[in-house]
């Protein structure tokens, strides 16, 4: 089901995973439609970005004795990358309730062409937590290797990008920027466009979520 391609980088294949992800590709799937399976595969992703995630034992009681259970042994930050990483949010959460929710919002400058933190509010104790890092497109890897070291610069150390879709240069980039981030992907397509589009891709992510094409 999980692949991994270099060491830091996880293909999640799997059938209920491709056949939605289809119907993110095709043009004509309206946005509620859009929106519902975005949810349903950050969902199944969850399963296989957290299986490596600790826990530690307490002591609980079931209606019959004493045993022993499990609990997180860190707390878990999620951090969508605005704004299409909301629409991913909104999946990862329904599996993760207890975690605690931070923002970055990253855009790029128009004469540097560089992205650009405008704006960043991530929960105190960051750095004990495991930070799930969030944007369905990883195109040039720019804006996503920006974003980690800004929540490198508020402690963060235990960072997990988790995307929909990327291509080769989205993933060279941010591994050779962030060697010691774990990368989680659902595709990974073949190229980029002249646009920095991903091809086949599925088109603007935040647009098709939000419902904002033309
Ligand atoms: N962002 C998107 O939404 N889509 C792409 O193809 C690339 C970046």
């Amino acid at each position: 089901m999980a692949e991994s391609i270099l060491p830091r980088v996880t293909l999640i294949e799997h059938p209920l995973i491709r056949v939605r992800l289809s119907r993110l590709r095709e043009k004509t799937t309206p946005s509620p439609e859009f929106r519902e399976r975005l949810h349903e595969i950050a969902q199944l992703m969850v399963y296989e970005v957290t299986r490596g995630f600790e826990t530690r034992p307490i002591q609980i009681e079931t209606p019959i004795c004493e045993t022993t259970g499990h609990e997180p042994a860190r707390p878990i930050v999620l951090v969508p990358i605005l704004r299409a990483g909301l629409g991913m949010l909104t999946g990862v959460l329904a599996i993760l309730p207890e975690a605690s929710i931070g923002h970055i919002g990253m855009a790029r400058d128009e004469r540097t062409h560089l992205p650009e933190k405008y704006y960043l509010n991530v929960p105190p104790g960051i750095g004990d937590a495991d930070v799930l890092l969030i944007d369905p497109m990883l195109a040039t890897g720019q804006s996503a290797a920006a974003a980690v070291a800004q929540l490198k610069s508020e402690g963060a150390t235990r960072i997990h990008f988790i995307c929909l879709v990327s291509c080769p240069d989205g993933i060279a980039h941010l591994t050779s920027a962030h060697p010691d981030v774990a990368i989680y992907t659902a595709a990974i397509d073949e190229e980029l466009d002249a646009r920095a589009y991903i091809v086949p891709g599925l088109g603007d992510a935040g647009d098709r979520y939000f419902g904002t094409s033309g």
